[in-house]
């Protein structure tokens, strides 16, 4: 902060009272109603509210909200900085995840794409729209680690890789922040949910994990600290436990690993009720020790608890907390208002926004992250001319395709798969049943009809998202009958998958000749999935999260410490189940295109480095020629990963470090190069100290994270 705004808040801080200060930490919801709006003003003129969110329950992704009104936002902004005790204006926040009017495709999806660039793309129009209507704070990026596909919140967030979460983070951060948050189409992020929520035992909501430390330093704090690094303002604490520490209680994970060894300087806001849950999680008695507890753990903004105004100002007078302890929170919040700007522009104008553009991005996004998971034959792409019987429970559907945390984006202005085959191909190549699940007789004639059956499958945005979680993650029964039926029909078989979790393919994919997994990728969703289907787009996305054969595999992660002999990697006989195969049913990487890529010629520009060189910023080249082989232009993600052959601890059998996706036109070869310095070489030791050790490294470059070329360095 520059002096003059620090003067700023030093003269604020001596003129508040200590009630006006707490309120300051006090986040409520927005008013609705004229009632509700007189007792706001009330709370406002007596200081008693700093924050407002713009949801109407603590679970926003999952109930219809109201959309944000900006008319009653500026009124209460005005009644804050004309009739509030000093002018303070309120921060306005929402959950705005994965777009606003325009919806790009769930978090979990965009990793696929692995296109930084069009992801920051995609976070700068979500910000243009969404501070139009006046929110000024997003509860984003979500970037917890998770290994888990029951876990209903794994749709959130990068999915299981540290490396993915860092460039995601980035990417969003980037994307909504615009290098200055103070202008008035930026907005102040969120990185949350701080820290391992993504670990939630058996994938069940709002519970417990297990963390090393190891863990933590090595998988779920690198996304965090990219967040930080990238210029995140504000943080999220999370409703977990770990190792029975509840975090938004822990001074541990919050002072100790957040500030005083990620560095991060601003300020941290509660999840929803997460301080006064720290009584449901047994650790306090009372909601005094509540609000004790968290601000001492250093949650600056208690979410809609009212428990710091309403027992704070009781803990100083007890001197159970100091007036420093107070002040140094309200700075904080206070320095990221003046950051916003939001004393000198406190209220939204209102911006006509043109989407045009960000439609087009939404499309291009999402068919940049849709998987080809199968392609037998070379079935897809289909001829526009072809007989189509078009099936399935997500034919007609709308609001599935836009995913959980979709505030504003209107299932009514997104087309549904049939529409968009309908514009792809018209009505007369069309041949559907008027069941919807497609079990009955018509939906059988249709598929001796047709020359080829097209089936759109799935998961609803409901079983998706917080407190959403699923124990099993097979594709229901009545869907899989229907692809049965299809497969019968002798026609060849496609299913385009609407999901926004990895399902298991085991008994699915083996029954279908094609498989394009096409998520809940918002907006554009169908008319992407056409795209592919028709051969305009060549696809090119790969999953960012393993697909395990079944429920009983999870845990299944391509990066867990030396699986080489066990699981996902192993190739003997100590396979890791008796009555199951050991490898996941796709990897970690893994996606096709209609073109193909021939990877060779593998080098490095050294064999051994210092570890000294290496510190002092010298790197090793690796590069690789890929061509493509095949007969589409068509972009590849070339993956590099590396394997520390010996470390003090075990180290994964593959880690990604480093990923290009570029175009190819046919027949063309790139010399593709990597360079690995100290950043890449190294990891963390339990107590968060990062080295590179001595000895052997090898590295990858291929397709996915089975890539087979590889050259060994060795580090000196
Ligand atoms: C969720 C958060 C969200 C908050 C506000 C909570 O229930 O866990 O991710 O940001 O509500 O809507």
């Amino acid at each position: 902060m520059n002096s003059k705004v620090d003067n700023q808040i030093n003269e604020l801080l001596q003129k508040m009272s200590i009630r006006e200060k707490i309120g300051q930490l006090n986040m409520t919801v927005t008013p609705k109603t004229e009632a509700e709006f007189e007792r706001t003003r009330e709370k406002l003129r007596n200081g008693d509210v700093g924050s407002m969110i713009l949801a109407s329950s603590s679970t926003a992704g999952l109930d219809p909200q109201e959309r944000v009104n900006t008319a009653m936002c500026n009124r209460v902004q005005k009644v804050a900085m004309e009739e509030g005790p000093h002018g303070i204006p309120l921060i306005y926040g929402r959950d705005v995840i994965h777009g606003h009017r325009t919806v790009y495709p769930v978090p979990l999806a965009i990793a696929a794409a692995f296109n930084d660039e069009l992801v920051k793309k995609a976070y700068r129009y979500t910000a243009i729209e969404a501070t139009s209507v006046g929110i000024h704070w997003t509860f984003a990026p979500m970037i917890d680690l998770c290994r888990d596909p029951r876990y209903g919140r794994i749709i959130e967030g990068p999915g299981e890789d540290p490396m993915v979460g860092r460039h995601m983070a980035r990417a969003i951060v980037e994307g909504f922040q615009n290098g200055d948050v103070a202008q008035e189409d930026s907005m102040v992020t969120c990185p949350k949910h701080f820290i391992g929520y993504g670990a939630s035992e058996g994938g069940r909501d709002y519970y417990r994990t297990e963390i090393s430390d190891y863990s933590l330093y090595n998988y779920y704090l690198p996304a965090f600290r990219e967040a930080i690094e990238a210029g995140s303002d504000t943080v999220m604490s999370s409703f977990n436990d770990i190792n029975g520490d509840p975090v938004s209680g822990s001074r541990y994970y919050m002072t100790e690993i957040l500030r005083d060894y990620l560095g991060f300087k601003g300020f941290v806001v509660s999840d929803w009720g997460a301080i006064a849950f720290l009584k449901r999680l047994g650790v306090t008695e009372s909601e005094s020790e509540c609000a004790e507890l968290g601000i001492h753990a250093g949650i600056e903004i208690d979410m809609c608890d009212d428990i710091y105004v309403r027992y704070l100002e009781k803990l100083i007078e007890e001197g159970k907390v100091s007036m420093e302890t107070l002040d140094n929170a309200v700075r904080r919040v206070l320095e990221v208002k003046f950051k916003k700007n939001l004393f000198e522009n406190p209220y939204c104008k209102m911006p006509e926004i043109d989407r045009t553009e960000h439609l087009k991005c939404a499309r291009e996004l999402a068919s940049e992250c849709m998987v080809l998971l199968k392609n037998e034959d070379n079935v897809l792409p289909l001829s526009k001319d072809k007989k189509i019987a078009l099936l399935g429970p997500l034919v007609h559907e709308k609001r599935a395709l836009l995913g959980s945390w979709c505030l504003e984006g209107k299932a009514e202005e997104t087309p549904s798969f049939y529409e968009a085959m309908v514009e792809a191909v018209g009505k007369n190549h069309l041949i559907t049943a008027t069941d919807p699940t497609g079990l009955y007789d018509d939906s059988v004639r249709a598929m001796y009809q047709a020359d080829v059956v097209v089936l759109a499958l799935g998961e609803s945005e409901k079983v998706t998202g917080e407190k959403r979680s699923l124990a099993d993650i097979s594709l229901p029964n009545y869907q899989i009958e229907l692809i049965r039926k299809a497969k019968y029909s002798g026609k060849k078989v496609i299913g385009v998958f609407f999901c926004g979790r990895p399902i298991a393919m085991e008994g699915v994919a083996d029954l279908l000749d094609a498989v394009l997994y096409a998520w809940h990728s918002g907006s554009e969703a169908a008319g992407a999935a056409c795209d592919i289907l028709f051969g305009e787009t060549v696809p090119s996305g790969k999953t960012a999260i393993t697909f395990p054969r079944n429920s009983g595999h999870i845990p299944m992660y391509y990066n867990a410490t030396s699986n080489r002999y066990n699981g996902y990697f192993g190739n003997n006989s100590e396979t890791s189940y008796e009555d199951s195969i050991a490898a996941p049913y796709y990897p970690f990487g893994y996606g096709l295109s209609y073109t193909e890529f021939a990877y060779s010629n593998m080098q490095s520009d050294c064999a051994e480095i210092s570890v000294d060189d290496l510190k002092n910023g010298k790197k090793v080249k690796c590069s690789i020629d890929v061509s493509n082989v095949g007969e589409y232009e068509g972009k590849e993600t070339i993956q590099l990963y590396i394997h520390d052959v010996a470390g003090t601890y075990m180290r994964p059998f593959r880690e990604l470090k480093d990923y290009k996706k570029l175009l190819f036109k046919v027949g063309e070869t790139k010399n593709i190069t990597f360079e690995l310095g100290y950043d890449e070489l190294g990891y963390y030791m339990p107590d968060g100290a990062y080295v590179v050790e001595e000895g052997n490294i090898e590295v990858f470059i291929g397709p996915n994270c089975f890539a087979k070329d590889k050259i060994v360095l060795k580090v000196v």
